[in-house]
Formats: C-alpha cells, sequence, structure tokens
C-alpha cells in the first residue's frame, strides 16, 4: 500500500471515529467497523460515552489503554493507565474489569479478556492466549482434544488493494487444543498437517502456512545451511586461496629467475668488454715498446 493511501485511510478513520468528539452521544452507537473491525463510537479516540441514560449520555475521557501506544493520541499528550494484571481494558476504554470466566462474553479478537484455564501451561499456545479463547464473542478453554466436537469462527477483514481493488481476509479460528484444528465442515478436531501436505487454510498446518495449496514454512523462519553446503563452501574458498597463493608464488619466482639471468648476461657482457678493453690496451702498448725499441 503506497503511504498516502495510509494516509488518506487514516485520516478517513480519524473523520469516521469522531463525529462528536465532545458532549452527547448514544451507547447504542457503538460497534465494530464492519471492513477494519475497529471499535467505533460517538466519541473521539481519548474519550468514550458514560451515562446512566444510555440514549444521552456523554463522552467522558477514557480510563484505561489496552495498547502501551494507544490510537489517537499525539505524542507526549498524557495516556490513560494499563490495566494490572488478572483485568483487561474493553475496547471503549471504561475502565479495568476482572477477567472474564468461560461461558461469558468478550469482544472480537480480544482473547486476553477471558480467565485462564486451571491447566493454561499446558493449553497455552501462539493460537490462544494462556489458554483461552474468544470464539463469537464468548470466552472458551483452547481445551478440545481429538476427534471431539468444536467450534469454529470465522472473520472477514476487508481492505483496499493498490490498485482500488477490495481484498477479503478471513482467519478462521477454533478452540481446538495446539497442535489440532478444528475441521469446519465436520466441527471436529483433527491433527494439523506436515510440511508439504495439501491444504485450503492456514491453520490446517502444523506450521500455519497454507501457501499455494501446500503447507510451508512461515515466512519468518530462519533459513538453515546443511552443514555439507557449509563443509563444500569452506573447502572451495580454501582451495581457492592456495590456489592463488601457489600461483604468486610461481610467478614471483619465475620473475626473479628472468631478472636472475638478465643479470648474469649483464655481467658476462661487461667481463667481456673488460677483456676486450684490456687486450686492446696490451695490444697497443706492445706495438708502442716495439716501435721505441725499433727507434
Ligand atoms: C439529555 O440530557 C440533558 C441533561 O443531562 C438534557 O438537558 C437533554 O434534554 C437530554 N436530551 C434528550 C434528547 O433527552
Ligand atoms: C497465565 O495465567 C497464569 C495463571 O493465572 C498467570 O500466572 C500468568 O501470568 C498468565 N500468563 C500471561 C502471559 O498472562
Ligand atoms: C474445556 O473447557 C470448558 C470451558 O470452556 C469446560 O466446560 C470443559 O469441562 C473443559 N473440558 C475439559 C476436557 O477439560
Ligand atoms: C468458515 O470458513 C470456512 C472456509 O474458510 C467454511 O468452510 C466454513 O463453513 C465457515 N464457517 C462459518 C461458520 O461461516
Amino acid at each position: 500500500m503506497t503511504p498516502l493511501l495510509i494516509f488518506c485511510l487514516s485520516v478517513a478513520n480519524l473523520i469516521l471515529a469522531s463525529p462528536a468528539a465532545s458532549g452527547h452521544c448514544s451507547s447504542n452507537n457503538n460497534h465494530l467497523d464492519p471492513a477494519s473491525k475497529k471499535f467505533v463510537s460517538d466519541c473521539s479516540e481519548q474519550t468514550f460515552c458514560s451515562g446512566t441514560d444510555i440514549a444521552n449520555s456523554t463522552c467522558v475521557p477514557r480510563q484505561c489503554r489496552r495498547d502501551e501506544f494507544p490510537f489517537g493520541f499525539s505524542l507526549g499528550e498524557a495516556l490513560p493507565p494499563l490495566c494490572p494484571d488478572g483485568t483487561f481494558c474493553p475496547d471503549e476504554g471504561s475502565g479495568c474489569r476482572p477477567l472474564v470466566p468461560p461461558g461469558n462474553p468478550c469482544e472480537l479478537n480480544r482473547d486476553e479478556q477471558c480467565g485462564p484455564p486451571p491447566s493454561w501451561k499446558y493449553l497455552a499456545s501462539t493460537q490462544n492466549f494462556n489458554g483461552s479463547i474468544c470464539l463469537r464473542s464468548i470466552c472458551m478453554y483452547a481445551n478440545v482434544t481429538l476427534g471431539d466436537r468444536c467450534i469454529t469462527d470465522n472473520t472477514t477483514y476487508l481492505d483496499i488493494g493498490p490498485n482500488g481493488q477490495q481484498i477479503a481476509n478471513t482467519v478462521t479460528r477454533g478452540n481446538c487444543q495446539s497442535q489440532l484444528y478444528c475441521n469446519p465442515t465436520e466441527l471436529l478436531c483433527e491433527h494439523t498437517l506436515p510440511l508439504n501436505s495439501p491444504c485450503q487454510v492456514d491453520p490446517e498446518c502444523t506450521s500455519f502456512n497454507c501457501a499455494t495449496g501446500r503447507c510451508a514454512n512461515p515466512p519468518e523462519t530462519p533459513l538453515r545451511i546443511p552443514a555439507w553446503q557449509c563443509a563444500l563452501t569452506s573447502t572451495f574458498i580454501v582451495v581457492v586461496m592456495v590456489m592463488i597463493f601457489g600461483f604468486l608464488t610461481l610467478t614471483h619466482k619465475q620473475h626473479r629467475l628472468d631478472r636472475s639471468r638478465e643479470l648474469r648476461e649483464y655481467y658476462y657482457q661487461q667481463i667481456g668488454l673488460r677483456r676486450s678493453l684490456i687486450a686492446l690496451h696490451v695490444a697497443a702498448v706492445d706495438r708502442y715498446t716495439g716501435e721505441k725499441n725499433v727507434g
């Protein structure tokens, strides 16, 4: 998505979300945005609709926040507090509430509003919060075992793609234990599928990633290089280094040999020259003394 589009969507969201930033409101208008599933009310991002008369309430500052960095507050602005352990902050921010036991209502995608099961250590996985899950707006434990009846919940998020087309993303969740998934047609918990098995949706795969019809490693999986590839690459590097070293040594030796040959030739030349000079000199002296004797 282009930054401009994100900016436009954020601005549109702000405008839509705050039709009456202060003043009167009706809690009846609290709802989730049908496309993005974001909480929307008559009040701004910093306030919530409070009052005994539901149809005629007022927007008052939020009492709590659910995120470290909540949406709709600018930098340096005073933030409402986070909730202590054992409590949660509802979407509207109306104040911390105790965790909800199973069978009671919770808000969409807020598994952490549900209290943990006694066996939370065993049931906790990346697909639930401490062994609890919020499905169809009801808290339950993700404790259904292999072959037992389970519940699924489909949530479809809509977004605008880069070319303006609508993109739908459906997330299916179930209350099976980890390593199991809720088959949507039979509604029974089944084993998740290993890598490379044919699949239709992400939850079917143990890796939680169904790509082009087959279970695949998730994109964030670190790339592991096999030991033989490491060994082969290291050996290759060492061999190339040795070859370069040998080549340079040989070239250097050849150079030295050529140079010493050159020097030797020069030396012999010089000696030959010297000998010729001496011979010339001796001949000249002989001639001179011979002429002198004759004279
Ligand atoms: C809403 O309540 C205020 C006082 O709290 C009152 O003045 C006003 O008339 C009420 N409006 C409606 C529509 O009931
Ligand atoms: C899970 O629940 C247990 C028991 O209530 C609690 O001690 C633990 O802190 C919880 N873990 C998380 C991540 O909230
Ligand atoms: C699973 O959790 C539900 C509550 O969501 C509980 O009623 C049920 O007894 C649990 N089943 C098992 C086998 O622990
Ligand atoms: C949820 O979606 C799956 C396929 O993604 C479908 O088979 C199933 O019927 C849907 N369930 C509900 C309750 O809509």
